[in-house]
């Protein structure tokens, strides 16, 4: 669990955990994202509020792509990077992607439908999902999705038949369990053999035999996700190892060499200040990838298969924010038979509940994973004596928590504006209306100007879901 440091200044906009250009006025000391203040935003567009710094998420899209792109070039080879969309995915965020040179990795039938509402092309459209419906395979087949990644001995068949309905040889790739385990939280750890997603690596000989029989279908390689908030590349290295090793005996099967490697996604990110959280530069992981892939593909004699990747909070996690209103404050005294054994709490003799007008509806990852985040005061700086604080949401629930440890002034008080940072990843696309509290709007900030990128909910839309039972005849 990531500490706060209360020796850290608890106004500061750490650059590594916000988006990077976020920073206060120099005169309202207000924070200010995409050069707009916070207290604008929200007067305009309400509170809870999710913000999105476009020149931040396409700066990194930017990045992450070059680094890859470019290393793989220095080896030899060629890198798709796809954006994974179940990070957070909407029209305009999948069209930023694709300007930025990015392809597109969807999860179900609704995101394909969004990308695809964006003009996304579909054939850099990757498919993923341990259970896509008949209607959903057909559908992508259809619509000519580049590649469908197969996670199952039945969806083999199902690819199949949907592919020669439609008279298309469907190019696909088969997920397999590399063995390795990421060293993250268990729940993110998607490699387990014990687990949903994919299939044993050592039964891909016989289930890509069983996917070359058909015509219908076209096998481009591998594809393995070993986990998400991965920092160490010790994980990747040793699962692109596994997967290559397996790839001549692939080739005799398919009867030529396998044209690609996907290691799917997992990048971490900063959510706080924390040493714990420090984040490789993607340069340096992606020259340590090329290089593992380069040595074992020469040490087993075959030719360095195109890569491909599937990073999605890594790309637009830093670029968000959520923007939040203080409700009540409530003090819970440490000392005495109440201290706090944690030593994460730093000897705080009071933790203050600051409670927000948002909570796990809008941000589920702490309720779930036990996810830190970072919290700063929006609407001011304050040079008040440091104190504890959990921030927490409105939810009838004890575990509806936004910030489960950090420092802030100790004069935060109702009606401040706090800013959690780094919520652009898996924070709107895990939304929910948990006790009817409408989704909050998405709004982009560029360059002093801001806009909607996801309308938000309002109570009315809400209520009227329900189905209003007609009076009784009498
Ligand atoms: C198959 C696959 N690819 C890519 C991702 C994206 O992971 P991340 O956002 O951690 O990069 C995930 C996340 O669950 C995934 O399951």
């Amino acid at each position: 669990m990531a500490q706060a440091n209360p020796a850290d200044d608890p106004n500061e906009i750490d650059p590594r955990v916000f988006p990077p250009a976020a920073r206060r006025g120099t005169e309202c000391h207000q924070l200010k994202l995409g050069g707009i203040r916070a207290t604008e935003l929200v007067e305009q567009y309400g509170s809870p509020l999710y913000v999105i710094d476009e020149s931040a998420a396409r700066a990194r899209a930017r990045e992450v792509r070059e680094a890859l792109q470019s290393e793989a070039e220095r080896i030899g080879t060629s890198a798709t990077v796809y954006y994974a969309g179940k990070a957070f995915l909407c029209v305009e965020v999948a069209q930023w992607m694709v300007s930025e040179g990015l392809a597109i990795d969807v999860a179900s039938g609704g995101e394909l439908a969004v990308a695809l509402a964006a003009g996304v092309d579909p054939a850099i459209i990757g498919y993923h999902g341990n259970n896509k419906s008949a209607r959903e395979i057909a559908r992508a087949v259809e619509v000519g999705v580049g590649t469908i990644v197969i996670d199952s001995e039945i969806e083999t068949e199902r690819v199949a038949a949907a592919a020669t309905r439609a008279g298309r040889r469907q190019r696909v790739r088969l997920r397999v369990n590399s063995g390795v385990h990421a060293s993250t939280h268990d729940f993110l750890a998607t490699s387990h053999e014990d687990q949903k997603f994919g299939q044993p690596l050592a039964d891909a000989e016989r289930l890509v035999a069983a996917i070359v029989a058909h015509e219908s279908l076209d096998f481009v390689g591998l594809h393995c996700h070993i986990g998400s908030q991965i920092f160490a590349t010790d994980g990747f290295r040793e699962s692109a190892r596994r997967l290559l090793g397996a790839y001549s005996k692939l080739a005799e099967i398919t009867g030529g060499p396998i044209a690609e490697l996907n290691l799917g996604g997992g990048f971490g990110i900063a959510y706080t200040s924390s040493e714990a959280d420090a984040v490789p530069e993607i340069a340096s992981i992606a020259r340590e990838l090329a290089d593992i892939i380069a040595d074992t593909a020469a040490e087993i004699g075959i030719g360095i298969p195109k890569l491909a990747c599937e990073p999605g909070r890594a790309i637009i996690g830093q670029a968000g924010v959520t923007l939040y209103t203080v409700g009540t404050i409530k003090p819970v005294q440490l000392a005495g038979s109440n201290a706090s054994a944690d030593p994460a709490d730093l000897g705080f003799a009071e933790r203050l509940y600051v409670s927000v007008d948002g909570g796990m509806s809008d941000n589920a990852r702490p309720a779930l994973y036990g996810a830190d985040y970072q919290v700063r005061i929006a609407n001011r700086e304050s040079d008040a004596a440091p104190a504890l604080v959990r921030v927490v949401g409105k939810h009838c629930e004890a575990g509806d928590i936004v910030v489960r440890r950090d420092v802030l002034p100790g004069d935060v008080r109702p009606g401040d504006t706090l800013a959690v940072a780094a919520t652009g990843a898996y924070c709107w696309s895990l939304s929910s209306n948990y006790n009817y509290l409408p989704r909050p709007p998405v709004v982009a900030v560029a360059d002093g100007t801001s806009r909607v990128i996801v309308r938000g909910e309002t109570e009315d839309e809400l209520v009227a879901k329900s189905v209003i039972p007609a009076p009784a005849a009498n």
